[in-house]
């Protein structure tokens, strides 16, 4: 299915689609290496006008309605609630105009900031699954999270 984000701007940042403009984009290309995210989002602070991380949807299953977010942000720019801001706004955008109505995320057992991000933006923890962070990753435990359209949680139901 052919799919072309569009740009989505929240209080203090771009969440800028990949192909807009020609910019360098260093920061992005390290973290893309280091972790394995998708590009369809670079995040660019307004206050700093570059490129800090990214962020996207790493799995789209169009006939589920469900897909799996994904992110990263250099280590100079945590801390500063920026990916909590940035994942809200592009999950506002799968619910709203990709058609979702669940979106879900990995998160290595270790990774409490993450898990925190996951939280905040009121996803829920499900269990524990079996993966790869990418392709050459080794196989490890990861917790997942899920959130449904409007907020709603599977175990709700
Ligand atoms: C994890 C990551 C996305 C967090 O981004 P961020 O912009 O710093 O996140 P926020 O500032 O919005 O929120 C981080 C939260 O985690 C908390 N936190 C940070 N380090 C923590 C730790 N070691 N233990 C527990 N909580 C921690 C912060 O206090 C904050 O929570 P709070 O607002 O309740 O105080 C970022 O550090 C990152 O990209 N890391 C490397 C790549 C990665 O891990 N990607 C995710 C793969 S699933």
């Amino acid at each position: 299915m052919a799919w072309m984000p569009r740009r989505l701007e929240t209080p203090r940042l771009i969440l800028q689609p990949t192909g807009e403009g020609e910019r360098s984009d260093p920061a992005g290309d390290a973290l893309r290496e280091r972790v394995g995210l998708p590009n369809q989002w670079r995040i660019v602070p307004k206050a700093l006008d570059r490129v800090v991380g990214l962020v996207g949807f790493i799995r789209w299953e169009p006939d589920r309605r469900c897909a799996e977010i994904g992110f990263g942000l250099v280590q100079a720019a945590s801390g500063q609630g920026l990916m909590t801001e940035a994942c809200r706004a592009v999950i506002d955008y799968g619910f709203a105009e990709m058609g979702l109505s669940r979106i879900e995320a990995r998160c290595q057992l270790a990774n409490l900031a993450s898990a925190r991000v996951l939280e905040k933006i009121g996803m829920r923890r499900e269990g524990t699954v079996r993966g790869r962070v990418h392709s050459k990753a080794p196989e490890e435990d990861f917790r997942l999270y899920a959130i449904e359209r409007g907020g709603r949680h599977a175990a709700d139901r």
